[in-house]
């Protein structure tokens, strides 16, 4: 009863309130210190932590390793005793210890772990198993095998003591991080100076469709440098070739070009795809002035009205229909933008004006078959949905003017009305003499 009475006041059950949130901070508090520990427990942290520069910095990166997270610490990479306080005692080659691992031991280093599918499938089933594999198959690990140690390895592109899963936004794989990753090295003449390589990549790539639409606007789908030059191996799994890596994504341009007849002439020629007209970094905005026999166009550097003429009179013809229909997709937007300011319903006219706007794109991926006739049947499906547009647009219009012809009649006949009222009422006030 006392005890009800004590905690009916609510000074004191704010008091039992308190103290009980107490107890269980302090119960949780020391189980996360006692977690800490266990991580802390490693003598190569402990000792690290106090020491300076290129010694501590290890340390106070490790914080955010995946490693460190999944309970991996210092000696689980470099070897050594982690429970002995001595510095020589710990870091004793005896025990394992190897330092600080040359560049072209790193693969193999990181590769204990990550090659082996018993170890990763306790942590991880799922990640796979074959990056060194794969790594040496590229020009990096060739070299690296050959006693390069400029070429990148493991630690170049994923860091040291900071690694991150790819997915990380902070990972320095993570997709809108790795292009300013591989030019760290590639964009850095001095860098680069013992190699026949140029050193211009990055900046025609940030410049090209690509790069805009990854860099600036944040568009994932579009390819980093990985996408096309593969993570680990030289191109992506299942990409013959680098020149076929563009038709991962794009599909129809490809499947169109490979039927095309300049498959064939282009491999005669040992000419690549997609990169002869369209660059491979520096890949700018394809207008309809890239094809047909204006100055801009790409047809002209092969074909004249003298030299390889059939291809000219094609590139002529395409072009001629593309213009069409982008001209008739203008004037079919300005009806149906006239209407809708009239305040008209133009809902339908709007659904054919997507499917004019629809076949203007597929027409242009047309261009790939580069055959004349198929572009044209493109665009007479165009064309056929223009005009409708255009007749919704010009219906809703018509409309608008009769709708406010009836309204300036009514108007008029409604004020009729109005007057001749006030007259009668006059008539009748003055009769009963009001
Ligand atoms: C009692 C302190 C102490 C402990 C414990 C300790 N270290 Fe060190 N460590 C040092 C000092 C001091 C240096 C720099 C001098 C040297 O190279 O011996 C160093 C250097 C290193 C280096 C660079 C070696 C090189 O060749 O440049 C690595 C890697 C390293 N420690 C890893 C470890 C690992 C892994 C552990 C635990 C297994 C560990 N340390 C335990 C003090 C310690
Ligand atoms: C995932 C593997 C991995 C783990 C875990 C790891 N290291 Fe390293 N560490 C490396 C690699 C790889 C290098 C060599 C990098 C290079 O080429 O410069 C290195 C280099 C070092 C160096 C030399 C640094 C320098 O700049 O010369 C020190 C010291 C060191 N590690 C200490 C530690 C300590 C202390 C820990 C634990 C807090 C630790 N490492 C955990 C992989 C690891
Ligand atoms: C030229 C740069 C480069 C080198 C060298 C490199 N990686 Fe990677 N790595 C990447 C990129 C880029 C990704 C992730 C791409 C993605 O999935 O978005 C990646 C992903 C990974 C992943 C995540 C799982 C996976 O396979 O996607 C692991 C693990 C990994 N790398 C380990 C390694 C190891 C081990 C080595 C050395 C044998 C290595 N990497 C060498 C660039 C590199
Ligand atoms: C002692 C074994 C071991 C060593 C050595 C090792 N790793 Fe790991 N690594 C792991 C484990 C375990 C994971 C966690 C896998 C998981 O649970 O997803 C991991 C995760 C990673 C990831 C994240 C994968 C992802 O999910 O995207 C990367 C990247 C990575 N390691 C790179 C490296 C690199 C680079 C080296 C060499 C410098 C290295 N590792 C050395 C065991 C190791
Ligand atoms: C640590 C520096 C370094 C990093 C980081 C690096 N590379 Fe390299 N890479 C080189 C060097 C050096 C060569 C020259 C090898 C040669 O020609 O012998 C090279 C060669 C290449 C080549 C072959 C060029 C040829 O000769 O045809 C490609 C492709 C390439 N790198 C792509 C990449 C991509 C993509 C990335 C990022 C995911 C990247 N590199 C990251 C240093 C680096
Ligand atoms: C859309 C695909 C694609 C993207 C994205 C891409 N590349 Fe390339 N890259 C290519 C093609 C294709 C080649 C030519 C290869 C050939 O002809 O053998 C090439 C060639 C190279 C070469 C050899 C030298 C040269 O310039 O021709 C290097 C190095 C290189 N790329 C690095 C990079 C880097 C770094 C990035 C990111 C900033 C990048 N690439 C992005 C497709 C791409
Ligand atoms: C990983 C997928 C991927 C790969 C590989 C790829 N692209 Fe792209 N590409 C895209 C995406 C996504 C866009 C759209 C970017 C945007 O929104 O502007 C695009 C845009 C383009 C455009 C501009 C289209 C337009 O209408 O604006 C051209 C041209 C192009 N890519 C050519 C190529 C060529 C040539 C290659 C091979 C050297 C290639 N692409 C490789 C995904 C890819
Ligand atoms: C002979 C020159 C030529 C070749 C080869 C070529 N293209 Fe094109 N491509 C063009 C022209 C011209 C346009 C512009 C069409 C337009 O906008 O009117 C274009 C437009 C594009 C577009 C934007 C239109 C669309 O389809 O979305 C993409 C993407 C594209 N090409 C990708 C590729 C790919 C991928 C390859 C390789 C399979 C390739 N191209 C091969 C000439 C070429
Ligand atoms: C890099 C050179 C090159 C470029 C660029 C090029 N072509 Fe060709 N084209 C050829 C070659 C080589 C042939 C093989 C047949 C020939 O000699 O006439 C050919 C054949 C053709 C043919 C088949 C002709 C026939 O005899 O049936 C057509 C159609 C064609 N090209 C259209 C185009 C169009 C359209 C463009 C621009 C979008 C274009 N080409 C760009 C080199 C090129």
């Amino acid at each position: 009863m006392r005890c009800i009475k004590y905690l009916s006041k609510p000074l004191n059950l704010a008091l039992l309130v308190v103290a009980a949130v107490c107890l269980v901070t302090v119960a949780i508090g020391n189980l996360s210190a006692q977690e800490e520990l266990k991580k802390e427990e490693s003598t190569c942290i402990n000792c690290h932590a106090e020491l300076e520069d290129e010694l501590l910095e290890p340390v106070t990166r490790f914080r955010h390793d995946i490693h460190y997270e999944k309970g991996i610490a210092c000696d689980g990479c470099h070897g050594g005793d982690s429970s002995a306080e001595d510095a020589d005692e710990s870091m004793d080659p005896d025990k394992g210890f190897i330092g600080v691992p040359d560049p072209l031991e790193i693969p193999s280093f990181c590769g204990k772990c990550h090659s082996s599918s018993t170890y990763m499938g306790k942590f991880n089933p799922a990640l796979p198993v074959d990056q060194e594999k794969k790594y040496r198959t590229s020009l990096h690990g060739k070299r690296n095998a050959e006693g390069d140690r400029k070429v990148a390895q493991c630690a170049s592109c994923h860091g040291i003591h900071g690694i991150r899963p790819a997915g990380d936004p902070l990972s320095k794989v993570h997709p809108l991080n790795v292009p300013e990753m591989c030019a760290t090295c590639h964009s850095d003449p001095g860098y680069m100076k013992s190699y026949e390589l140029p050193t211009d990549q990055y900046r025609k790539y940030a410049e090209g469709v690509h790069g805009v639409a990854l860099l600036q606007n944040k568009e994932t789908g579009a390819p980093a440098c990985n996408d096309c030059h593969g993570n680990h191996g030289a191109v992506p799994p299942g990409v013959a070739s680098i020149a076929f890596v563009c038709g991962n994504c794009h599909v129809n341009n490809m499947r169109l070009f490979n039927e095309s007849p300049l498959k064939a002439a282009f491999s005669e020629l040992h000419l690549p795809g997609c990169e002869t007209c369209h660059n491979y970094h520096d890949i700018p905005k394809p207008t309809d002035a890239v094809v047909g026999v204006g100055p801009e166009s790409v047809c002209r550097d092969c074909h004249t009205e003298t030299k390889r003429p059939a291809g000219y009179r094609v590139a002529k013809e395409i072009r001629k229909h593309l213009d069409t229909l982008a001209e008739r997709t203008r004037s079919a937007d300005s009806v149906v933008v006239e209407a809708s300011q009239r305040g008209m319903d133009v809902l339908d006219a709007e659904y054919r004006l997507k499917d004019v706007r629809q076949a203007l794109i597929e027409a242009r991926t047309m261009v790939h078959s580069f055959d004349a006739g198929m572009v044209k049947d493109k665009v007479d499906a165009g064309l056929e949905a223009a005009k409708e547009a255009v007749r919704l647009g010009e219906k809703a219009i018509a409309n608008y003017y009769f709708r406010r012809k009836w309204l300036g009649f009514s108007t008029l006949i409604l004020s009729f009305l109005v007057l001749m009222l006030i007259f009668k009422i006059r008539e009748v006030d003055r009769r009963t003499g009001r």
